[in-house]
């Protein structure tokens, strides 16, 4: 059993505060490949990945969303965005899984980096899908998901599942 995914799964958490120390590229190159490595409906893989280092660029990106501010201090921000004319043609919505699997694996490999990272969500916030959309440069047609500042940890939280047997229907619900 590779147990070693599963202590990643549980260690996997929000990290909100960052301590001095770089990301460098080729350690961020090691997140985009993980994010390109997950399931996407028809393996049509509709997502894009901005890097952002620039400080001014952070401070707009702060400013332009109220639960964000770890955006400036952490050395990195990563936006995975959709292109959903990339995916079904006729279910084009399944960008939203596909790009939020492709997250969900940059997350994982941020744990198996000893780096500290949390997703700040943008879609389905209109508002904020704009005001990413102009921070950006990102044109018509690609849909930012989310905000996900990357830095060496400053804080540090137990590892845990959120396992609720309620939540589980045998059988059928
Ligand atoms: C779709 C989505 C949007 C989120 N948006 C924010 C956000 O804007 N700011 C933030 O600090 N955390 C955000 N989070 C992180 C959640 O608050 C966090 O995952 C949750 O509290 C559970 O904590 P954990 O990640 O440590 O397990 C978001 C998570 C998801 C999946």
């Amino acid at each position: 059993m590779l147990s070693s995914v599963l202590d990643a799964m549980y260690a996997r958490r929000s990290i909100r505060k960052f301590a001095e120390g770089a990301v460098t590229d080729a350690q961020v190159e090691l997140l985009l490949k993980a994010a390109m490595a997950a399931p996407s409906a028809g393996n049509r893989q509709p997502w894009h990945f901005i890097v952002v280092r620039d400080e001014e660029t952070r401070r707009k990106i702060v400013e332009s969303h109220p639960h964000a501010r770890m955006a400036l201090e952490a050395p990195v921000v990563i936006i995975p965005c959709g292109q959903p004319d990339l995916s079904f043609e006729d279910r084009p919505a399944f960008w939203i899984q596909d790009v939020s699997a492709a997250t969900e694996n940059l997350l994982m490999a941020a744990v198996a980096l000893g780096l500290g990272a949390v997703w700040c969500g943008i879609y389905p916030n209109e508002e904020r899908v704009v005001e990413a959309r102009a921070i950006l440069g990102i044109p018509e047609g690609v849909i930012p998901l989310c905000y996900v500042p990357v830095g060496v940890p400053g804080e540090t939280k137990e590892p845990r599942t959120q396992y609720d047997e309620e939540r589980v229907h045998r059988g059928r619900w």
